[in-house]
């Protein structure tokens, strides 16, 4: 990365600024709902040994839960009669603060216990072998998280490890049909070395892992960054590229050549004078 551009994760408040702000400009979450609602309760109805009372649920890297919140919601329903325990491991002290609100606000007449683990998913590892633990889970997610983790495949093999008997691992991560791929090929990753994009897909057939993909066809909305001074255009430069402050950090040549190619229709399209980023993603479920 060039000697003033920072990496967005350094500024943890304008990281999370910028989340929100793609949230609200993105149909992310409500692709997920939509994955939630229609294919979850299939996928969740074997989980679970029979006749057990209760069922352990896994998510790492949760944010402020809302997705995690529709997650329990559904195998509670699929699953009535079983109290569900669930364990957070998201390292964000603030989001984890937003999760617990939820839970105080949505989750009281739910049969639903908490264990709060404020710590990266390696640092939930490491905690679990010097503890000698391997606590079993009969649903674990990861949801657009594991660009953050220091290697995918241990990841994905460790937490993979964890699940009990009929138990389900559930990824969903941006998918190689979105405009994220190409951009961060083809320009991205010529100024920065993080978080470049994994090929999900490829770390499983290399592990020789069993897995179904669903794909969740999403949008977002990046008009505003192609006014210069708009903040959420400034904002939203700042999550595509995941560095802080981007327009004023980044030498103008190379901006301009981020905006041509967002441009490109592998990227986007254009809709009622509106730029639309392709923001696909695959939610893949991957078997015990
Ligand atoms: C893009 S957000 C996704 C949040 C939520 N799953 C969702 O889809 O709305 C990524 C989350 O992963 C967390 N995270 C970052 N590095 C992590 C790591 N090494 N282990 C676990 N979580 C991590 C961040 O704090 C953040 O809350």
């Amino acid at each position: 990365m060039g000697t003033s551009m920072k990496a967005l994760y350094s500024d943890i408040g304008l990281c999370i600024k910028s989340f929100k702000l793609f949230l609200e400009c993105s149909t992310e979450h409500q692709c997920m709902k939509k994955f939630i609602d229609e294919n979850l309760p299939d996928i969740v109805s074997s989980i679970g040994k029979n006749g057990v009372p209760c069922l352990n649920v896994l998510g790492v890297g949760s944010g402020s839960g809302e997705i995690d919140f529709e997650i329990l919601g559904r195998i509670q329903s699929k699953h009535p009669g079983v109290s569900i325990h669930n364990e957070v491991v998201e390292p964000n002290l603030h989001q984890i603060s937003k999760y617990k609100g939820l839970v105080k606000e949505k989750g009281e007449d739910l049969n639903i216990s908490f264990t709060w683990n404020q710590m990266s998913s390696e640092e939930f590892k490491k905690q679990n072998k010097e503890r000698k633990e391997s606590k079993k889970f009969d649903f674990i997610h990861m949801i657009q998280m594991l660009y953050f983790v220091d290697s995918i495949h241990d990841t994905i093999k460790y937490f993979h490890s964890l699940l009990e008997t009929n138990g389900k691992l559930l990824i969903i991560h941006t998918s190689d049909d979105s405009g994220f791929h190409p951009l961060w090929k083809n320009v991205i990753s010529r100024f920065s070395n993080d978080h470049l994009l994994p090929d999900v897909r490829m770390v499983l057939d290399e592990m020789k892992m069993k897995y179904r993909i669903y794909k969740l066809a999403s949008d977002l909305n990046v008009t505003e960054c192609f006014t210069e001074g708009n903040e959420n255009g400034e904002r939203m430069l700042d999550f595509i590229t995941q560095v802080a402050h981007f327009r004023k950090t980044a030498p103008a040549d190379l901006t301009a050549e981020l905006l041509r190619y967002i441009r490109q229709p592998q990227c986007s399209r254009e809709e009622n004078g509106r730029i639309i980023f392709i923001n696909n993603l695959h939610a893949i479920v991957i078997e015990y």
